[in-house]
């Protein structure tokens, strides 16, 4: 049996190299091994970022990150903007509603993006809101948000600005300070390629003061404790961090840095423009609006006739590719094909192989080799 190729919108293939260094002896997180190899993890997570501020590691997933970044600085009762437009728009909606957040939405057609403007013109109707939340990358539905153009926007008001890149970080354009983000998160097991089980946040000085003028009302994700932590020495977290994931960590970020962060968003950039022009060239439908479509994930829509569990059934178990479907009323709709972490011609060669082959013994296309034979003209 073939090794399973993850084209998932995360987990995504951790690279042997983040797998040896998991391996390592686990040591005490109270010592001064373990504070030095925190420490240099944060400060490569902040070069990542692209942020002069700490960046914090939480052990957890990415939900983690994005419930920190809203429970600590918003307090219960304020008024928060979200931005929905899709699945993960929707859960930062669900928990500043589970914090006691007054909560007002921006709701998006799924598969389009919000622009600055409609942000601009609700920041201006509505003078009490203190923070908003966006997606960067929609992944339920493939869209990219403008997050550097709705910093422009930002710059204006007193809002802060919160921002997921939990399926973008290292994969395409963030860059925390010079957008003007006040809290970015983001996760391990997508573009970083890390395994599931980390994620990361970093406050800008203005996220701080409003961390300081509140009691949060979360335990495990407070970030006073992980600051008062992060400041010991030798630096700590709050609560037993996973001491492997923070080597995977670590590793990972090394690679993303030795690939260096500018040709790092280009090859995702790549990979995304050859997974479009093959989609076309299959004869499918994109779902996302191509103009603002993900840098990391390509949303397909479904063809006619043609069921879920049958095609992706076909691809993981007949030729070894695992592809996401789609979520909540997307389901059965779309399948959703991830290129990020070490994505290249090789396993896009491979998916769209997979792709036309089911697709063609299913019935639904003539051509299978259409696909590839687009990826290796995107390629050459
Ligand atoms: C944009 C985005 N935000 C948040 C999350 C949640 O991350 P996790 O599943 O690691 O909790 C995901 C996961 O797919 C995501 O794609």
């Amino acid at each position: 049996m073939d090794e399973i190729l993850l084209m998932l919108p995360g987990p995504t293939t951790v690279d042997p190299r983040v797998l040896t260094a998991m391996s390592k002896a686990v040591v005490n997180h109270r010592g001064a091994k373990y504070g030095e190899i925190l420490t240099e993890t944060t400060e490569l997570m902040s070069k990542v970022f692209q942020t002069p501020n700490k960046s914090y590691l939480l052990t957890g997933s990415g939900t983690a990150a994005m419930e920190a970044a809203i429970a600590n600085t918003v307090a219960p009762g304020e008024k928060m903007l979200n931005v929905v437009g899709g699945k993960f728009g929707e859960r930062f909606m669900k928990i500043a509603n589970a914090h006691g957040i007054d909560t007002q939405e921006l709701s998006i057609e799924w598969g389009t993006a919000v622009t600055p403007k409609q942000i601009e013109e609700t920041l201006d109707e509505n003078e009490d809101i203190k923070a908003i939340s966006v997606i960067h990358n929609e992944t339920s539905t493939g869209v990219a948000a403008p997050i550097k153009e709705i910093g422009k926007v930002m710059k204006n008001y007193d809002a802060l600005y919160i921002v997921d890149t939990v399926s973008s970080l290292g994969g395409d354009e963030v860059n925390v300070e010079k957008f003007g983000i006040d809290v970015c998160v983001t996760g391990s097991q997508k573009c970083l390629a890390a395994p599931p089980g980390m994620a990361a946040i970093t406050l800008s000085d203005e996220a701080w003061k409003a961390v300081d003028s509140f009691d949060t009302n979360t335990f495990y994700l407070d970030m006073k404790a992980a600051r008062k932590s992060g400041d010991k020495t030798p630096p700590e977290t709050p609560y037993t961090p996973s001491v492997s994931l923070t080597y995977a960590m670590n590793e990972a970020l090394k690679i993303v840095m030795e690939e260096g962060l500018e040709n790092r968003v280009a090859r995702h950039h790549k990979a995304a423009k050859a997974s479009v022009a093959a989609v076309k060239a299959l004869g499918l439908e994109l779902f996302a609006d191509e103009k603002v479509s993900s840098a990391t994930v390509t949303a397909v829509k479904m063809p006619e006739g043609v069921s879920d569990a049958d095609f992706r059934g076909t691809t993981r178990d007949k030729y070894s590719v695992e592809l996401a479907g789609g979520q909540d009323h997307l389901k059965g709709n779309i399948f959703r094909i991830g290129h990020m972490g070490c994505i290249s011609y090789k396993e896009l060669v491979q998916t769209f192989a997979a792709i036309g082959m089911t697709l063609k013994g299913l019935g639904a296309i003539e051509d299978a080799s259409a696909g590839v034979a687009s990826i290796t003209e995107s390629y050459l």
